[in-house]
């Protein structure tokens, strides 16, 4: 069966490769596109990358019109914006998979804290699921509303939860030092960071405040019923696109390599888009680049005591669109990887 879906944010970088996946997907019937258009413009203007093989046209925003046409609407729009667009399209009886973080947080001031703003539509907060197929399967396959997790978030959960699930860490404590193309940032962004000042560099940036430390420190602890505490600090590569995140956990003594590495190889066995490296192996981007795929490298340093757990992804695709189309497939009952695998 054939869905009717709409993507809102078109222009935007998460948007350009969602409307790239959703053409090719074998279910999907592409029914709204929107931008910020002030006529009605073809989809090859708005996206020149896609080429000129299609009738597409982007519309301007009108939540209103994507909720008569779709039975499912994408959000790839900033963080403020997408909470108003869900709240129409869920109001007409449609579905919504909203890439920012909008419903990611459970609590109004939860929200707040972390993004400076109030939270406009609270009622929808508990509501909505947290969209990281490998934890909340079940719950994605029957909602009415994803939250997407953030980029950063996809990388450090999924490099972090099996080792605190089989009680591998000796504290309720880890470090996760996170690194990033400019892509992460937006497209808005990464015009105005200039990428004269961000090639040939290398830099931190939101030390101790990044707003994805509240999201990532509330799914450990939905997931696991334990405070677990994050240090994070994200650092900005010089590449476009890809994370690289490597995280160090307090093990107990005698704790071997082969046991930690078993432990993330039978947690994700049977998952589609994750691949734990075997001994000797370790990660790069380039091996993840334009795939929903994450691959994970497990580490230990008996002197030290430490478990080192390193993690790639592609950021606008494990991390945003790519993660995006699964959850639609599982919302829907299609094969998981459908529209996924090249
Ligand atoms: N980039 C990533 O790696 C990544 C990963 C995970 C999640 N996300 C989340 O996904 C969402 C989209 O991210 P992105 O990286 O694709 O961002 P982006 O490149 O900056 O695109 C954002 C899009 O939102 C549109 N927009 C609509 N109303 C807007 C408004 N009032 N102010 C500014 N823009 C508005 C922009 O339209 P115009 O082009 O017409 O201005 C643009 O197309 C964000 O919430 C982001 O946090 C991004």
């Amino acid at each position: 069966m054939m869905m009717k879906v709409g993507v809102m944010g078109v222009g935007g970088y998460s948007g350009e490769e969602l409307v790239r996946l959703l053409l090719k997907h074998p279910q999907v019937e592409m029914c709204c596109l929107q931008a910020r258009v002030e006529k009605p413009t073809p989809l090859s203007k708005v996206l020149p990358s896609l080429g000129e093989n299609n009738d597409f046209v982007c519309e301007n925003y009108s939540p209103e019109a994507m909720a008569e046409g779709c039975d499912l609407v994408f959000l790839a729009l900033p963080h403020t914006v997408s909470m108003e667009a869900a709240s129409t399209v869920l109001k007409a009886g449609k579905k919504v998979i909203d890439l920012s973080a909008d419903f990611r947080l459970k609590t109004a001031p939860l929200y707040e804290k972390a993004y400076k703003t109030k939270h406009l539509h609270p009622e929808l907060l508990q509501e909505a699921v947290y969209g990281l197929p490998e934890f909340f399967r079940e719950k994605i396959k029957k909602t009415r509303l994803v939250a997407n997790p953030g980029c950063y978030p996809t990388a450090v959960l999924l490099g972090s939860l099996p080792l605190f699930r089989e009680k591998k860490s000796r504290e309720a404590f880890f470090i996760a030092d996170a690194k990033s193309g400019f892509t992460g940032a937006g497209r808005k962004q990464v015009s105005e960071m200039r990428l004269s000042e961000s090639g040939e560099n290398f830099k931190a940036y939101r030390v101790a405040e990044h707003q994805h430390v509240p999201e990532m420190e509330s799914i450990l602890k939905e997931v696991l019923d334990l405070d677990v505490k994050l240090m994070f600090t994200p650092h900005l590569l010089p590449i476009s696109r890809g994370i690289l995140s490597t995280h160090y956990f307090c093990i107990p003594e005698k704790t071997s390599e082969e046991e930690l590495r078993n432990t993330f190889q039978s947690f994700y066995q049977e998952e589609p888009f994750v691949r734990v490296l075997g001994a000797g192996e370790l990660p790069e981007i380039k091996n993840v680049l334009h795939t929903n795929f994450c691959e994970i490298a497990v580490r230990v340093d008996p002197e030290r005591k430490t478990a080192i757990v390193i993690v790639v992804i592609d950021n606008l695709m494990k991390g945003a669109s790519g993660q995006a189309v699964q959850n639609f497939n599982l919302l829907f009952g299609f094969q998981e990887t459908e529209g996924l695998l090249s």
